[in-house]
């Protein structure tokens, strides 16, 4: 079985990048990681990638003034590993719109909301502000426009009355362990298909949708 060649960027812990990592362990999984690259030396997600002895690149923002030039460091190491599919996994550069649209459809995000719900940073933090009663984490593939793109999984959890942005988070985080092991499963597995914002999953309308009771 050829397993799709995927390539993980991370800016730090990396805590994605190991579940995903762990997921490629299973002997039917469909996809391998074979390139991580951080935009950062002291990503700690790097040490995780080379205890699983996959090789990593350090291709560091500030080492470029052009975001153009930092763009294409990125994807010439990305095409010199082969890679086919990029996974972000916590990775806190904004890229620009010749890389995402070289990359269309191959790339995939996770993002801590339930997408159209918080784009951007401290979801956390301002789902409880707005009273969600549930929150959670998105699977989507990258469009030109930041935490946008076709949906492939969400993962949702309840908001509980004592929450604060840091017990809500570590709940979201378990759920997001599990969605994007899932949504790189089921578009390695050739079921996930893109159709305008949206995507189908065997032929039916996503989201796959995975809700936790607690
Ligand atoms: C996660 O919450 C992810 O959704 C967001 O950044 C965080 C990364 O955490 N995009 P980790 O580095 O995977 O532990």
């Amino acid at each position: 079985m050829a397993r799709l060649r995927t390539g993980v960027l991370i800016s730090g812990r990396g805590s994605n990048l190991q579940a995903l990592i762990d997921a490629c362990t299973a002997r039917d999984y469909p996809a391998e990681i074979v390139l991580v690259i951080a935009n950062r030396a002291d990503a700690a997600g790097l040490d995780r990638a080379a205890r699983a002895k996959i090789p990593t690149r350090v291709v560091a923002h500030r080492g470029f003034t052009e975001r153009a030039a930092f763009d294409a460091a990125l994807d010439a190491a990305l095409r010199e590993a082969r890679v086919e599919l990029v996974c972000l996994a916590g990775f806190m550069r904004v890229l620009g719109a010749n890389f995402i649209d070289a990359w269309r459809d191959r790339m995939i995000n996770i993002h801590p909301s339930l997408l159209p719900e918080f784009p951007g940073l401290d979801t956390h933090a301002r789902a409880l502000a707005a009273g969600a009663k549930r929150h959670g984490c998105t699977v989507h593939f990258v469009r030109n426009e930041v935490d946008n793109g076709p949906i492939i999984v969400q993962g949702s959890v309840p908001v509980l009355p004592d929450d604060d942005a840091d017990k809500l988070a570590a709940r979201v985080l378990a759920v997001e362990h599990r969605a994007y092991p899932l949504a790189l499963r089921l578009v390695a597995d050739g079921r996930v298909r893109v159709r305008g914002d949206s995507v189908e999953i065997d032929g039916r309308p996503g989201p796959v949708r995975l809700d936790a009771v607690a």
